[in-house]
């Protein structure tokens, strides 16, 4: 099969290396990939969010297959045009997307069906949502803006004045544009953060081994959020009964609720919950692979990817095999000096002696080829190093092994990915 991946990060990589493992894959296209992937696919220079020339291209290669990736696409329907095409494709239509695509729907949409959440309420204008922070007097607070905003529309604000600021940045400002018309003030909650990723077409929803995200850019969890610093996984926190009771009260009836709605969801519905001690609740839906969470939860796959996605699309999930190696991985994320404020761009990576095999993989992110085979940074989070071992504490030490070989000028990770999980194991 000839099969297109849209996107162009770390979590594309991972696909796209997973997906090379089936006997049904054949020819790869990547739109428009980075400096790894193009040693793996094609990648052709077109923007992840120009639908119509990514529909153009895919009829133009026979495209048997697409993996739609990240959030912008999928939220502005290039599965839909891609699939009135004739291209049937892995990802949720526009209307199921919207799970992320708006805060405002999917709280709505948890509290309708009674999915375990944070209290909060919808404001379409600065002075209410104002009024009502100030009204509520509690803090933390925590202030959303209702659409896609590039990870950044999330302010946890201590003080009623970061909260007003907060409220004017989105609104007035419109720091975030149109993703700024409705304001979503939430109720902060307290407890460990787990991501669960699940593949689902409606019909049968199957949860994919737990992770954990690290989204602050320094130690300790200091300093600005990120996209993501590094990931492990399985979460230790997220125990069988936990488990359980995730699937029965949010995974169930969130797949449920989509289709009640007339928006089944098909594809990768990423779950971030808290455990609080009032059991888990839901801070976020994604509506793909969350990344890095990608990284470290495909590596232990043992099934095969790309048939799981098929069915998915076929709407026969059920009938799939999907299951996963025991043993833990981690990704340390290797960034930009200055991520996830301004950085440069156009340094060349040193890899020293590494070499990749099942159990040590080096994901591109922010990256470009050269001309010789050398290559060059070209984003904030630049490499994701992933290992993979029997325990955690191997795969944290093999992969901090392998990041120190690589050099480029600039170059910073966390040092203390996977801590918070091996001190709860210990
Ligand atoms: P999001 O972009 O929705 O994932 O939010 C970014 C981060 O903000 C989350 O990973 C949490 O760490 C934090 N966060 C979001 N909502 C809440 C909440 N209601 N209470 C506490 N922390 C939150
Ligand atoms: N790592 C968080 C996300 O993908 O949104």
């Amino acid at each position: 099969m000839n099969i297109l991946v849209i996107g162009g990060g770390g979590r594309e990589h991972a696909i796209i290396k997973s997906i090379k493992k089936s006997p049904l894959c054949g020819k790869i296209y990547c739109l428009p990939g980075n400096g790894g992937i193009a040693f793996e696919s094609e990648c052709h220079d077109i923007n992840a969010k120009d639908i119509s020339a990514i529909t153009a291209f895919s009829t133009e290669k026979n495209v048997d297959f697409a993996i739609v990736a990240p959030d912008d696409p999928l939220v502005l329907g290039a599965v839909d045009a891609l699939e009135a095409a004739g291209i049937p494709c892995f990802g949720p239509s526009k209307a199921a997307a919207i799970i992320e695509g708006s805060k405002a729907f999917s709280k709505d949409l948890m509290q309708k069906y009674g999915i375990p959440t944070a209290g909060y309420k919808t404001f379409d204008n600065a002075d209410d949502a104002i009024a009502y922070i100030s009204a509520q007097n509690s803090y933390p607070t925590v202030i959303k803006a209702d659409g896609l905003a590039l990870g950044k529309g999330v302010i946890i604000a201590e003080n009623f004045g970061d909260a007003k600021r907060a409220v004017e940045s989105i609104m007035l400002d419109r720091a975030f544009g149109d993703s700024g018309n409705l304001v979503v003030i939430e109720e902060f909650l307290q407890g460990m953060e787990v991501s669960v990723l699940a593949f689902t077409d409606g019909r049968t929803i199957i949860p994919m081994v737990s992770s954990m995200d690290h989204k602050r850019a320094l130690d300790g969890d200091k300093g600005l959020n990120t996209g993501g610093m590094g990931t492990v996984a399985p979460n230790p926190y997220y125990t069988n009964s936990i488990a359980d009771e995730c699937m029965e009260r949010i995974f169930i009836p969130t797949m449920n609720a989509m289709n009640s709605e007339g928006r089944t969801f098909k594809g990768c519905l990423y779950f971030g919950l808290i455990l609080t001690d009032k059991g888990p609740k839901v801070i976020e839906y994604n509506c793909r692979f969350g990344d890095p969470e990608t990284q470290v939860v495909l590596p232990l796959l043992e099934s095969d990817l790309l048939e799981i996605m098929l069915a998915v699309s076929k709407e026969r999930l059920s009938e799939a095999k999907v299951s996963f190696k025991d043993g833990a991985a981690c990704c340390v994320i290797i960034a930009s000096g200055g991520y996830p404020e301004s950085y440069e761009r156009g340094k060349v990576i040193d890899f020293g002696d590494i070499t990749e095999s099942d159990e040590l993989l080096i994901y591109h992110a922010g990256t470009k080829k050269g001309d010789n085979r050398a290559v060059y940074t070209s984003g904030g989070r630049v490499l994701g190093v992933t290992a993979t071992a029997k325990c955690l504490s191997e795969a944290v030490d093999n992969a901090y092994k392998a990041a120190k070989k690589i050099k480029f000028d600039g170059a910073f990770y966390r040092n203390d990915i996977g801590k918070k999980a091996l001190d709860y194991l210990n």
